[in-house]
């Protein structure tokens, strides 16, 4: 049994991630909110993980983004007895599957929106995979300090753009040069106009359960850059935000207050320096007590592992920890035993779900530029993947393999990667590509017979799944309307 105290820890953990379009103000906001937790001491401090696309060269770009990013994965801190985990999303949006599964490591979101642009493209996309997994979101209207959209369209533009009720729990004096403060509208605030007044008392109550649920977000307005705002937000977050919520396991689920130790890996950050591959493997904590030292499971490959650094993360410092609870992360060294998605239990057999791939919007070729190097080259594919750089499928018509991502710079990463830290040059070849979809059926002799007719268009990803790769929305659309038994799945879980 843990013990009362071990129980206490893990129900005063709130793990969360700060997701936004760029420049809405994420970065400003994480910092203000570890200046809140005495986590750092002076403005400036976390540096914004941007890529921005300059003249200098992308490689640049992307080394430094990296070692921004393991710096940033997790800020960890303490506020008013609640242990808080800010987990790190990548800025760029060619990096949103990064994100994707950033998002399956938490237990809460907060959106923030730049009051002058209102609900934008990234965010329309991140509150998608929240919407798949109910995960409760709280929103940040920042900027209120500029003059910007009227406070009730930004609320009916969440509420229709992201699909979620919404209820403001604080509200400004003004916006721009009128903008001064920002309070918590249920303190029957004088600052309130009466017809504002009329409008604000037709949104619900806040309503726990409907939060919780995925249903409703509590809306704040405010201004991360002049520090209003935040505060309220953040004491609303720490007494309403969930502490570990159970994570569904294929064989069960998971309570985090379970005695024994269970964990899953979300993201592994390879190490900068080339000539050493060791990188960390960042696990989330799915119940019980992580301890150092302590033989784990390593499920995949049925194998016991003990760690003798794991680090977590406090502010911006990386520290070696004894133990760790249900809700933090932890990052173990690693050289190359886990890959995305990997297990670890006191012993018992469990995989955890909601790791899925997403389909990926941009495909090419991979080839060889170095025939001597076709090893490394290999070795290196394959270690990107595992890593979760970008998506491997190979054809079944010709075996060619064809390599995924969700942005133009993931090729540029990959490319530069392989140079650096696997000596093997690629080439890529661009093809004609619509959609790569996972496919299932019930009726396994249509299911036999369409992968024969279509063998010019099938493929398997990198778990030998079977995945249809349809190069026009006529091909798919044609294939959707033969084959009625057939499910076309845009995530490789379903
Ligand atoms: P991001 O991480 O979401 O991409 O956004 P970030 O915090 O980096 O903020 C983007 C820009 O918006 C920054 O300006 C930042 O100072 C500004 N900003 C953030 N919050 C507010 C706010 O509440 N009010 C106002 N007026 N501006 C805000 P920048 O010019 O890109 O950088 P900097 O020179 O100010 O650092």
């Amino acid at each position: 049994m843990l013990s009362n105290t071990e129980q206490q820890e893990i129900l005063k953990r709130r793990t969360f991630a700060i997701i936004s379009h760029p420049d809405a103000g994420k970065t400003t906001l994480t910092e203000k909110l570890l200046l809140y937790g005495g986590a750092i001491h002076v403005a400036g401090a976390v540096k914004s993980n941007k890529i921005r696309k300059t003249a200098t060269s992308d490689w640049m770009e992307i080394e430094k983004q990296r070692g921004i990013s393991v710096a940033t994965s997790v800020m960890g801190f303490d506020y008013n007895n609640y242990h808080i985990n800010i987990l790190d999303t990548p800025g760029h949006q060619d990096f949103a599957e990064d994100t994707f599964r950033t998002l399956t490591a938490v237990d809460s979101v907060i959106i923030v929106i730049d009051s002058a642009k209102g609900v934008e493209t990234q965010t329309r996309r991140l509150m998608e995979v929240c919407r798949m997994r109910k995960t409760p979101v709280m929103v940040f209207m920042n900027k209120m300090d500029r003059e910007g959209k009227d406070p009730f369209d930004l609320m009916d533009d969440v509420e229709k753009e992201l699909g979620i009720h919404v209820t403001p729990i604080t509200w400004t004096d003004g916006q721009g040069l009128k903008f001064n403060r920002s309070f918590v509208i249920k303190n029957n605030e004088s600052a309130i106009a009466p017809e504002t007044n009329d409008l604000l008392s037709c949104y619900p109550a806040f309503d726990k359960a409907a939060y919780l649920a995925g249903d409703l977000a509590p809306v704040f307005f405010g201004s991360a850059y002049k520090t209003v705002g935040v505060q309220e937000l953040l004491d609303f977050f720490v007494a309403n935000a969930p502490s570990p919520r159970p994570v569904e396991a294929i064989e069960r689920q998971v309570d985090p207050m379970e005695d024994a130790f269970t964990g899953f890996c979300f993201k592994i950050h390879a190490n900068m320096d080339p000539n050493h591959r060791s990188c960390i493997a960042f696990f989330k904590i799915c119940s019980g007590k992580f301890e150092r030292n302590t033989y784990y499971k390593h499920v995949g490959k049925n194998q016991q592992m003990r760690f003798s650094a794991p680090t977590c993360f406090m502010a911006q410092k990386k520290e070696t920890v004894d133990e760790a609870y249900a809700g933090d992360i932890v990052g173990l060294p690693d050289t190359g035993n886990f890959k995305i998605g990997d297990t670890l239990t006191s012993g018992e057999n469990l995989h955890f779900k909601g790791l899925p791939s997403f389909s990926p919007e941009m495909f090419k070729y991979i080839e060889n530029a170095d025939p001597m190097k076709q090893k490394q080259l290999d070795k290196g594919v394959h270690q990107l993947m595992d890593e979760g750089v970008a998506q491997l499928f190979v054809s079944q018509l010709n075996g060619r393999k064809i390599i995924g991502t969700v942005g133009q710079l993931q090729f540029e990463v990959i490319q530069y990667r392989l140079e650096h830290e696997y000596n093997a040059k690629c080439r890529w070849e661009n093809m004609a590509m619509y959609k790569a979809c996972w496919i299932e059926s019930d009726d396994a002799e249509e299911l036999r017979m369409f992968k024969m007719r279509k063998a010019q268009y099938m493929a398997t990803d990198k778990e030998g799944r079977d995945v249809f790769m349809a190069d026009s929305a006529y091909v798919l659309n044609m294939a959707q309307n033969d084959y009625k038994h057939i499910k076309f799945h845009f995530t490789s879980e379903f």
